[in-house]
Formats: structure tokens, C-alpha cells, sequence
């Protein structure tokens, strides 16, 4: 969905979501639900990594968005791939979920229990995204990402992690109330939320880097959450780091929660961004409000 489609719905324009965004276009997923996106994102990872799907010990879902309480998505896809002998779960961490989820699967890794674990972050916001509210409509978009991690004798994978949450601020950004129809869909103090991630990025990988003896000039790529280009033009400038290490997809997804993590850094690799070795820091924040950051070694 184009700015253009959406000029025709609320009172906004092309222009004024790109300066204030980043964002041109956005997916909205009409007849596809969150586990059949999370099955598809889930499969080309397989593939990718070429590992059987019964070769999977556990599935992790982040999402705020889930078809159903019950039975929770990571089941459906574990239904739908053939997963036989995964144990599933849901996580919802909203857009700080998949890295969440990610380190979640590296404590079960290293704790020895689990060997192949598929993380997925999908979310179909656009389900409680009110259509008439032009300030948060135009922020959000459809989409899954997925990616395998598996135990490894080796120094690559997650580093560190650097995770947090503040309970006391859930009111600046919440929705998809089950019981309350009134809070069904996406309230948000934006400017609250902007100045609660331009702070509170920057800090959390700082403290990431530190406590790993890591130099932010060895970090290749900051993979940010996709928010708003704003969010990340500011981060880069808190942390005096050059944008060219802020690869960013918004602008054709919008802000997709759980799941624009893992699409940018599948983009990356795809398209050759990414070599053996490489450092990179994953960074999340939004809804709980919760963010965090982790070292990857890729
Ligand atoms: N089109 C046109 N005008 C709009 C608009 C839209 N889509 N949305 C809001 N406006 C208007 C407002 O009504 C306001 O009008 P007023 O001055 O007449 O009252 C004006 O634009 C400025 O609104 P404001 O909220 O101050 O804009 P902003 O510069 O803070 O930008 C956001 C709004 C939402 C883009 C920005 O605050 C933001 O990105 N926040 C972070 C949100 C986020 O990323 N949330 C998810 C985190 S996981």
C-alpha cells in the first residue's frame, strides 16, 4: 500500500510521511495471516540453511499479532513444516521480539538443551492498525522474517546481549486489547515513543559494546529496528557513526514489529552485505516498553 493509496483514505500526503517517516509503501497482508507469513519466512530459512525441518528442536515465535491465543503460531508452523520434534512457543516482545527471541534460543543453546532452534518474528499489525487514524496508520506494515541458529563449537553467533524493559510506560504505545473493543487498535504517543529510542538505542548499544570489549569500529552494520529513518539518522548521530552503517529497508515495508529485524538482515545476506566474520549489532525497541541490543558475529 502506496502513500498515494493511503492519501485517499486519511487526510495526510506523500510528502509529509516521507520527511517525517522514511516510509513510501507498506505491505498489508489481505489474505494471509500471521503463522501462514511465519510459515513462509520459516521454509526459505530452512532451505537457506539447509537444515530438515525434523532436525528442529524448537520454535520460537515473536509476535504481538498471533492468529490465536490458542494453539499459539509457533504450532501451526510447526504443523505446516513437519517439525515433529520441536517444542513451540509464542514470545511477544512487540518490535524488540525478535531480539528477544534470539536471545532466548542462545541461552537454550548454550545451556545444552536445545540444538536447532528457528526464531521467526511476524506480525500482521495491520489487523489492529485503526485505518482512520492517520498519525499510526501510515507507520506500519505486514510481513515474517526467520533465521536458524544451532549449537557451534566455534566464536561466531550471539556475543552478548544487552536486554531491558520499563512496565511503568506501557501506556505510551499499546493495542490489540481482546476484552476492551475501545483498545483494540494502536494508541501511541509518538513523540514520547521517539524520544524514549533515540535515548534509549544509543545507550543500550554503548553498554553492549562495552561490557563485550568491543570498539564500534570494528561493528560493520547496525541493524536497527525499522521505525522511522528519523529514529535511525538520530541514533547514528547520538553515537557519531556514519549512516552508511545503518542499512535500512523501511521505506518499501514501514515498520513491520517483530519481523523488520529479520527481513533486513535476510536482505543483507542475499545480497551479498554480509562475510564470514563480520560484526554486527542487532538493536530493538518499541511497545512493554522494552529494548535491548545484541553482538552477533556472523
Ligand atoms: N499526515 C499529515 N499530518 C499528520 C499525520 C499524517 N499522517 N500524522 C500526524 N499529523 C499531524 C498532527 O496531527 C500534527 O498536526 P497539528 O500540528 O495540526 O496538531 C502534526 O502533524 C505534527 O504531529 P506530530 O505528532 O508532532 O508529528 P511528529 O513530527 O512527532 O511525527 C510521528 C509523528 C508519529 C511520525 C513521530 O512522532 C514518530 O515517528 N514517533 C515514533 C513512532 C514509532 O516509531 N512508533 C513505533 C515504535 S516501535
Amino acid at each position: 500500500m502506496t502513500n498515494e493509496i493511503l492519501s485517499t483514505m486519511v487526510d495526510t500526503s506523500d510528502e509529509w510521511i516521507k520527511t517525517r517517516t522514511g516510509i513510501s509503501s507498506r505491505r498489508v497482508a489481505k489474505n494471509c495471516s500471521t503463522s501462514e507469513m511465519a510459515v513462509n519466512a520459516a521454509g526459505n530459512a530452512l532451505e537457506n540453511a539447509g537444515i530438515q525441518a525434523e532436525d528442529i528442536d524448537l520454535i520460537i515465535v515473536a509476535t504481538s499479532t498471533p492468529d490465536n491465543n490458542m494453539p499459539n503460531t509457533a504450532s501451526v508452523v510447526q504443523s505446516q513444516l513437519g517439525a515433529c520434534n520441536a517444542v513451540c512457543f509464542d514470545e511477544s516482545a512487540a518490535c524488540a521480539g525478535f531480539i528477544i527471541a534470539l536471545s532466548i534460543a542462545k541461552a537454550y543453546i548454550e545451556a545444552g538443551m536445545m540444538k536447532n532452534v528457528l526464531v521467526i518474528g511476524s506480525d500482521k499489525i495491520s489487523r489492529i492498525v485503526d485505518w482512520a487514524d492517520r498519525s499510526t496508520c501510515v507507520l506500519f506494515g505486514d510481513g515474517a522474517g526467520a533465521c536458524i541458529l544451532s549449537a557451534y563449537e566455534g566464536n561466531s553467533g550471539i556475543l552478548g546481549a544487552d536486554l531491558h524493559n520499563d512496565g511503568s510506560k506501557g501506556e505510551v504505545l499499546k493495542g490489540g486489547s481482546i476484552d476492551n473493543r475501545d483498545e483494540r487498535y494502536i494508541d501511541m504517543n509518538g513523540q514520547e515513543v521517539f524520544r524514549f529510542a533515540v535515548r534509549n538505542v544509543p545507550e543500550t548499544i554503548n553498554s553492549l559494546l562495552n561490557k563485550e570489549g568491543t570498539n564500534k569500529d570494528e561493528v560493520k552494520y547496525y541493524v536497527l529496528h525499522q521505525a522511522n529513518i528519523r529514529i535511525i539518522e538520530s541514533v547514528a548521530k547520538r553515537m557519531d557513526e556514519d549512516m552508511e552503517k545503518f542499512p535500512n529497508n523501511l521505506k518499501d515495508y514501514g515498520n513491520t514489529s517483530a519481523a523488520s529485524i529479520p527481513i533486513l538482515l535476510d536482505e543483507l545476506n542475499r545480497n551479498n552485505k554480509l562475510q564470514p566474520d563480520d560484526l554486527l549489532v542487532l538493536a530493538g525497541f518499541g511497545a512493554g516498553l522494552s529494548w535491548g541490543s545484541l553482538l552477533v558475529r556472523w
